[in-house]
C-alpha cells in the first residue's frame, strides 16, 4: 500500500472511530501556537556546547546555582545563571580504548553506540553525585565528589543500574540513598524495575508471568504519600512506560503487529520483598493502563509532574504519539492525570490471566487480606504485618499472578488537553504560575522532535499555545527540559548542546492588546510595556489569562506603524505587506475607512501577510490600513497611502490590456515595442527612486517595480518578506527572494484569460507540480482549493496555476480569507508544506 493511501485510510478510520465514540474531533482538540519565533529571532538565549554530543542528562541544583550535564564522554558543571559564561567545569569520562574495541567487535555502531553516554546523574548525598554511563556497552557507575568534581579512582559495576544501549528508554531516581532504575538493561535481558544501593535490592518477577512485557520506560516519580498520612501510608514510586499489551485492547491494529499500550506502575518505598515467596522481588508492584486518546495515541513519550506542596494535588502531564500502525504520520496528544485517578485504578479490581482461554479478564474471586500490592499501613501493622516479609503467602501468591489492574487510568476531563498534528512531542516540563486573577495556571513547555518548544497555558479543560520557538537551527529532538525558578530559565538538552531560554520574553509583545492576547501568565501590561510579573509590583498590571481580551484601555503601545507611501503605475500589481505577528489573528483591511471588500471584483486579495492589488486602476488609490483582529480586538499593524498613476499614453492597441493577448502577434509586437520604449525611460527613473525608498525602510517595505509587461506575463511567485524567516534551506530561500528583498514577478506561460492564446514565452520557473494528495484529516479541505494564495512558511505567496477567472471567484470573500488564513497557519510547519516548498523551487 502506498504511503498516501495508508494515510488516507488511517485518517478516515480515525475520523470514523472518533465520531463513533463521541469524542471531540481532533480538529477541536488542536491548537495553533499564537506566535512563531524562529531561531534567528531568538533573543536572550545562551548556548553551551563542548566538542561532544548528546547533552541528554540534566541535573539542576537551583540553590547552588549549578546545572550538571551528562553528555557523551563528559560531565559538565555549568553556572545556571549563564550556561555559556565560560566558567564550566568538566569531567572527561570517555570509554577506554579496550572497551571501545570490544564494542566495535560486537558489531555496534561506532558513531553512536561505542561511547560512554552518561545516562544517570543525580545527587547521592550532601557531598557526592552519582553518575552512570553506558561505557561502550559495559555500563559503569561512579560516586563523584561534587566539590572537587573529578572522577573517583574506583568505579562501580553498572550493569544492573544503567542500560547498555544509549538509546534505550530508561528512568532512574535516588530515594533515601536507594537507586531505583527501570529499563531493559542488556539486549538479551527482560525489562526490569530494580532497586540497588540498598540493603534490600529488589526486582520484578518473571515467572510464571512477566510483570513487564518489552517495556520502554519514560519516567519515574516519587510521590511522598507518607507525609501526614492518616493511615500511615508509605511513599511510592510511579513508573510510566509503553509495553506490549497482554490483555485484549480496544486498539485497532494490524494482526501482524502487537498492540502496545501506555502504563503506569508503582512500588512502595518500604517494600523489602517476601520471605519465601517473592524473595528479593517487589511485593507491591501494580500496573494499570494509561489512557489518553485511544486507540490512536498509545506510545508514551514524556511525563512531567507537578505537586503544589502536598502530594494529594499531584498531577501528571503525559505526551503520547501515534501507535505503530499510524507511525507514518506525525501527531501528538497531551493528557493530564490526577494522582487520585491513578490511585483509583490501583484500588479497583484486578485482572487475571486465564490459561485455558489464553487471555486476561477481570478477576471477581476472593481477594486475600491485607490487600495484595498495597503498602504496609497502620492497618496492616495492627494485624502484625510490620514489613512486606511478614505478609501471608496467600497475599504474595496473589501479587505474583495479578500485577495488572482492571480499571484504566483516564485523563482528567475524559479527553486530551491537546491533539496536535504534524508534531511529535519528545519532552514535557511544567511550571505552575500564580496569575494576577488569583488563580494558578499550569504552563507546559513541550519540546518537539525537530528542535522547537511549544509553550502552552492550561485553561480549564483546554490549552492555549502561547508560542512556538525554534531553539535549535538543525532539527533534533529535544531530549531534556528543566525549569529553574531562580533563574527564570528553561534549560533544553539535545544532541548538539544545552540551550538556556528565558521562561518568558514579555518584551516581545509591543502593545497592551498584544500583551494580553498572548495570555502568558508570566507577563502583564504595566501601562508602558509588557513586563514579567515576577519582577514588577502587581498594582496596575493588566493581564487576562482566562479570555485574553480584557483590561486594555486602548491598543496603545510602542511600535505604532508609520504611514508609508506607495506609488505605482496603472496596471501594475502591488503588495501591501502586513505581517500578522499572531497566527490566530485575522487580517482586516480598511480602504478610506471602510472595509476592503473581500470579493474579487476589486482585484484585491487579502492574504495572510498582506494585501495584493492586481492590475491596479486609478480608483484603487487611497488610504489602506491593515489591522490584526483577534478575540474581538483590532490592532493597527500597517498603513499605506497608495497612489496609482494613470497609464501614460501609448499605442491604441496597448489597451485594453487584458484583451491584447487575443490579438494577432504581429500587431502586438509593434504596439509593445513602442510602449516599452516609451515607458522604459520613465520606469528606470521611477524604479530607482522607488527601490531606494522601499529598501530604505529597514528592508521591510516591499514594492512592485513598475515595468511594462507583455500581455501574458503572469504573476507566479511573490515573496513578501525580505527577512529570513522559516525553516527552509538556505538555497531555497535565495531562490525565492530577491537580494533586495523586493517583489519578484516571473513571466509565465499561463494565459490571463481562458480565451487567450498561449504565448510562447520561455518559462523561467517550471509550472508547479501538483501537491501530493493529503489525507482528509490533515488537509482541512485546503487541497480542494486550487486557485488560492498559499502562504509558504510564513513569508511568501504562491499564486497557484490560475486557469479560471480567479477574480470573480467567491473564494476570495472575506470569510474565505479568514478561513484560509487559519488553515494556512495551521499548516505552517507541516511536512507537507515543506515538501511543497521544495518542489516549487
Ligand atoms: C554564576 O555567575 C554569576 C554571575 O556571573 C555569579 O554571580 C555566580 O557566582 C556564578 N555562580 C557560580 C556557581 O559560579
Ligand atoms: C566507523 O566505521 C566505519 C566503517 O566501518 C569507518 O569508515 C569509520 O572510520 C569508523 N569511525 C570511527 C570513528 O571509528
Ligand atoms: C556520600 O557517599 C559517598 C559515596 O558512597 C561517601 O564516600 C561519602 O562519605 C558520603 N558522604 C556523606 C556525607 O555521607
Ligand atoms: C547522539 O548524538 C548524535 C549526533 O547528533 C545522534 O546521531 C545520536 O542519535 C545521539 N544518540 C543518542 C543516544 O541520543
Ligand atoms: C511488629 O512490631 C511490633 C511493635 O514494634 C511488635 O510488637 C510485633 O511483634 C511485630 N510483629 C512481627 C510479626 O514482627
Ligand atoms: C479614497 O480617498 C482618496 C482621496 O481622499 C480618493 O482619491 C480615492 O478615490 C478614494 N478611494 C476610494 C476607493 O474610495
Amino acid at each position: 500500500m502506498s504511503g498516501g493511501t495508508e494515510h488516507l485510510l488511517a485518517a478516515l478510520f480515525m475520523a470514523g472511530v472518533a465520531s463513533a465514540m463521541g469524542y471531540r474531533s481532533t480538529t477541536d482538540l488542536d491548537a495553533t501556537p499564537r506566535t512563531t519565533v524562529t531561531f534567528d529571532e531568538l533573543s536572550g538565549v545562551r548556548f553551551f556546547s563542548m566538542h561532544t554530543f548528546n547533552y541528554s542528562t540534566l541535573l539542576l541544583e537551583d540553590d547552588q546555582g549549578i546545572l550538571y550535564v551528562g553528555a557523551r564522554g563528559a560531565i559538565f558543571a555549568l553556572n545556571s545563571t549563564d550556561v555559556a559564561d565560560g566558567s564550566h567545569r568538566t569531567i572527561h569520562w570517555e570509554a577506554s580504548p579496550e572497551k571501545r574495541m570490544d564494542c566495535l567487535q560486537k558489531g555496534k555502531d561506532n558513531k553512536t553506540e561505542c561511547f560512554n553516554h552518561v545516562r544517570f546523574l543525580q545527587r547521592l548525598n550532601s557531598t557526592h553525585l552519582y553518575a552512570c554511563g553506558t561505557y561502550a556497552f559495559h555500563p559503569l557507575c561512579a560516586a563523584i565528589d561534587a566539590n572537587r568534581f573529578v572522577l573517583p579512582s574506583h568505579f562501580e559495576e553498572g550493569k544492573e543500574k544503567c542500560p547498555y544501549d544509549p538509546a534505550r528508554g530508561y528512568t532512574g531516581l535516588i530515594v533515601d540513598g536507594g537507586l531505583y532504575t527501570a529499563t531493559r538493561y542488556e539486549f538479551r535481558s527482560l525489562p526490569d524495575i530494580r532497586r540497588n544501593l540498598h540493603q534490600r535490592p529488589l526486582r520484578t518477577e518473571e515467572s510464571p508471568l512477566h510483570w513487564l512485557n518489552d517495556a520502554e520506560f519514560v519516567a519515574s516519580v516519587l510521590v511522598q504519600e507518607s507525609k501526614d498520612s492518616p493511615v500511615g501510608d508509605d511513599d511510592k514510586i510511579y513508573y510510566f512506560f509503553t509495553e506490549r499489551a497482554g490483555e485484549e485492547t480496544t486498539s485497532f491494529y494490524d494482526k501482524s503487529q502487537v498492540a502496545r499500550v501506555a502504563r503506569v506502575a508503582r512500588v512502595c518505598k518500604s517494600d523489602v520483598g517476601g520471605k519465601k515467596i517473592l524473595q528479593r522481588k517487589w511485593t507491591s508492584f501494580m500496573k494499570a493502563r494509561l489512557v489518553c486518546y485511544i486507540p490512536y495515541y498509545e506510545v508514551l513519550r514524556s511525563v512531567c509532574t507537578l505537586d503544589a506542596g502536598n502530594w494529594a494535588s499531584t498531577v501528571f502531564y503525559a505526551a503520547f504519539t501515534l501507535s505503530a500502525q499510524w507511525r507514518t504520520m506525525e501527531a501528538s496528544a497531551v493528557c493530564r492525570y490526577s494522582i487520585s485517578a491513578v490511585q483509583h485504578a490501583f484500588e479497583g479490581p484486578y485482572m487475571e490471566y486465564q490459561d485455558s482461554a489464553r487471555k486476561w479478564s477481570r478477576y471477581d474471586g476472593a481477594v486475600p487480606e491485607p490487600r495484595p500490592g498495597s503498602c504496609i499501613t497502620d492497618h496492616s501493622r495492627r494485624k502484625g504485618y510490620n514489613s512486606s516479609q511478614d505478609l501471608p503467602n496467600s497475599v504474595l501468591d496473589f501479587v505474583k499472578l495479578h500485577p495488572l489492574m482492571f480499571e484504566e487510568v483516564k485523563p482528567a476531563g475524559g479527553e486530551p488537553l491537546l491533539v496536535k498534528k504534524n508534531v511529535a512531542y519528545s519532552q514535557l516540563a511544567v511550571d505552575r504560575v500564580q496569575a494576577l486573577d488569583g488563580h494558578s495556571y499550569d504552563v507546559l513547555f513541550m519540546g518537539t522532535g525537530d528542535g522547537w518548544i511549544h509553550k502552552a497555558v492550561v485553561v480549564g479543560s483546554g490549552i492555549h499555545i502561547v508560542d512556538e520557538v525554534q531553539v535549535f537551527r538543525d532539527p533534533q529532538p529535544v531530549e531534556s527540559l528543566v525549569i529553574s525558578h531562580v533563574q527564570r530559565s528553561l534549560y533544553v538538552g539535545a544532541a548538539s548542546g544545552i540551550l538556556q531560554v528565558p521562561l518568558a520574553s514579555c518584551a516581545r509583545y509591543a502593545s497592551c492588546y498584544d500583551c494580553i492576547l498572548a495570555r502568558d501568565p508570566y507577563c502583564a501590561w504595566d501601562g508602558r510595556a509588557c513586563s514579567p510579573t515576577a519582577t514588577t509590583a502587581s498594582a496596575g498590571l493588566v493581564q487576562d489569562i482566562q479570555s485574553g481580551n480584557k483590561g486594555c484601555r486602548s491598543s496603545s503601545g510602542r511600535g505604532f506603524p508609520t504611514w508609508k507611501n506607495r506609488t505605482v503605475l496603472q496596471g501594475d500589481d502591488v503588495l501591501l505587506p502586513c505581517d500578522q505577528r499572531s497566527n490566530l489573528a485575522r487580517a482586516v483591511w480598511l480602504l478610506n475607512g471602510s472595509q476592503v471588500p473581500g470579493a474579487g471584483q476589486d482585484r484585491l486579495r487579502v492574504g495572510v501577510d498582506g494585501l495584493l492589488v492586481t492590475d491596479t486602476l486609478p480608483q484603487h488609490s487611497g488610504e489602506y490600513r491593515c489591522y490584526g483582529e483577534e478575540r474581538g480586538l483590532r490592532t493597527l499593524l500597517a498603513a499605506y497611502s497608495l497612489s496609482v498613476l494613470p497609464e501614460l499614453p501609448r499605442g491604441p492597441t496597448a489597451a485594453p490590456r487584458p484583451h491584447a493577448a487575443s490579438q494577432t502577434d504581429g500587431d502586438m509586437k509593434v504596439a509593445y515595442v513602442s510602449a516599452i520604449v516609451a515607458l522604459v525611460v520613465l520606469c528606470a527613473v521611477l524604479s530607482a527612486v522607488l527601490l531606494y525608498m522601499s529598501c530604505l525602510e529597514k528592508r521591510k517595505g516591499k514594492y512592485v517595480l513598475g515595468e511594462p509587461r507583455p500581455a501574458s506575463v503572469e504573476l507566479q511567485t511573490v515573496s513578501a518578506n525580505c527577512l529570513r524567516k522559516g525553516r527552509r534551506e538556505e538555497e531555497e530561500e535565495e531562490e525565492l527572494t530577491y537580494p533586495d528583498g523586493c517583489l519578484r514577478i516571473i513571466p509565465g506561460e499561463a494565459p490571463t484569460a481562458p480565451t487567450s492564446p498561449v504565448k510562447e514565452l520561455p518559462a523561467v520557473v517550471p509550472p508547479l507540480p501538483p501537491p501530493p494528495p493529503l489525507p482528509a484529516e490533515l488537509t482541512n479541505g485546503v487541497g480542494a482549493l486550487p486557485n488560492v494564495l498559499r502562504k509558504m512558511n510564513g513569508n511568501s505567496y504562491m499564486l497557484l496555476q490560475q486557469q479560471e477567472e480567479p477574480l470573480a471567484s467567491p473564494l476570495y470573500s472575506a470569510s474565505f480569507t479568514e478561513e484560509l488564513s487559519k488553515i494556512l497557519e495551521k499548516r505552517k510547519h507541516t511536512q507537507l508544506v515543506e515538501k511543497l516548498d521544495e518542489s516549487s523551487v
